[in-house]
This record gives C-alpha cells, structure tokens and sequence, in this order.
C-alpha cells in the first residue's frame, strides 16, 4: 500500500516538475525576442518666420512671379527640377540691366528660335509684371541643382 501511494506522489512530483518546465519555457517564448530599440527621431526646426512674413514683392511684382513660376521657370530655373541643367539660362535683375529693357520685352514678346513667344499670351501689363518680377530676383536666387530651395518664399 506504501509503496503505491509512495509511487503516486512520485508521479505527482514527475508531472508538477514538468508543469514548470513547459510553463517557464512558454513564458520565455511568449517574451519573444528582446524588443527593438526606440526610433531615432531626428527633428528639423523649420524657420516658419520667412512663410509667415508679408511679402515683400509689390502685387505687380508677385503677379509677375505668379506668370513666371508659371510660364517661364520650367525653362529658366532649376526650382523644384532634378536636372542639373536647363533648356534657357538663369535670368534676372542683372539680365534685365545688362541687355536693357526694351530688348527683355522683344524677347518675351517674340521669343526666337529656341524660345516661345508670349504676345498672344500675355498683355502688355503681364509682360511688364514678369519684368518687374525679373528685376526683383537676384543671382543668389538661382537653386542649386539638387540642392534646398533658396530665395525668399512669397
Ligand atoms: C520652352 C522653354 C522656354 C520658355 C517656356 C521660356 N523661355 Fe526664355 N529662353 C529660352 C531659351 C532656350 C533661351 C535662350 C535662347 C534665346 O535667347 O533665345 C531663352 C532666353 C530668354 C531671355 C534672354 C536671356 C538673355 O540672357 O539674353 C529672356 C529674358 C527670357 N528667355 C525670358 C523668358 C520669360 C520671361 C519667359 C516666360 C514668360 C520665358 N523666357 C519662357 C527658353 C524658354
């Protein structure tokens, strides 16, 4: 009798073991693998000054950047452009000075060989709002291919 009762206990004590063997070693696979570090979060301090400030273009002027950005800066300026080149070159301020005015008007007016023309588009104002826009910009102006927009943003 002793020795059945003593057997059944060993038994008991085999399964209990067994019990906590496969029971810590669920827990340990319920774990899972060590737990990924944190995310590197990188901030970028934006200076929210230049989009909030008023501009500082004259309405001539910011229409005549509206017609440019519009009409004249896929061909003129890299801005937003991944090719390190485009078909016009880079005009501004300087541009207008150095060919003079009357000639930039002719330009945008009849354009030439490489370049559209403008007269059926545009009406004497429109023209003389993108040349007052032209006059605003400056060499620093020009973005760098592949490089952060630059220039004032109106
Ligand atoms: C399809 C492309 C294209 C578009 C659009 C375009 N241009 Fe041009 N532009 C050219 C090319 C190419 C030249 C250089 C060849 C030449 O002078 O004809 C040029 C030359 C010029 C020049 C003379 C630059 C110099 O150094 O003498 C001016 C000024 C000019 N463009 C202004 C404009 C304006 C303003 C607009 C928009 C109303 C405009 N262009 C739209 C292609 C373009």
């Amino acid at each position: 009798m002793d020795t059945i009762r003593a057997r059944k206990r060993q038994w008991l004590w085999r399964f209990a073991a067994l019990g906590l063997i496969v029971g810590s070693t669920s827990l340990g696979l319920a774990q899972g693998p060590a737990p990924a570090p944190p995310p590197k979060v990188e901030t970028t301090v934006y200076d929210m000054s230049k989009l909030v400030a008023p501009p500082t273009l004259a309405p001539n002027e910011l229409e005549g950047k509206r017609l440019f950005v519009q009409r004249c800066a896929l061909c003129h300026d890299l801005l937003g452009q991944p090719a390190s080149t485009t078909v016009g070159p880079w005009v501004d301020g300087t541009t207008v000075k150095a060919r003079g005015e009357a000639a930039i008007r002719l330009k945008i007016m009849d354009g030439s060989r490489r370049m559209p023309g403008w007269k059926h588009t545009f009406d004497a104002q429109q023209v003389d709002a993108v040349i007052a826009y032209m006059k605003t910009m400056t060499p620093e102006m020009r973005p760098k291919p592949g490089g952060p927009v630059t220039g004032p943003i109106e």
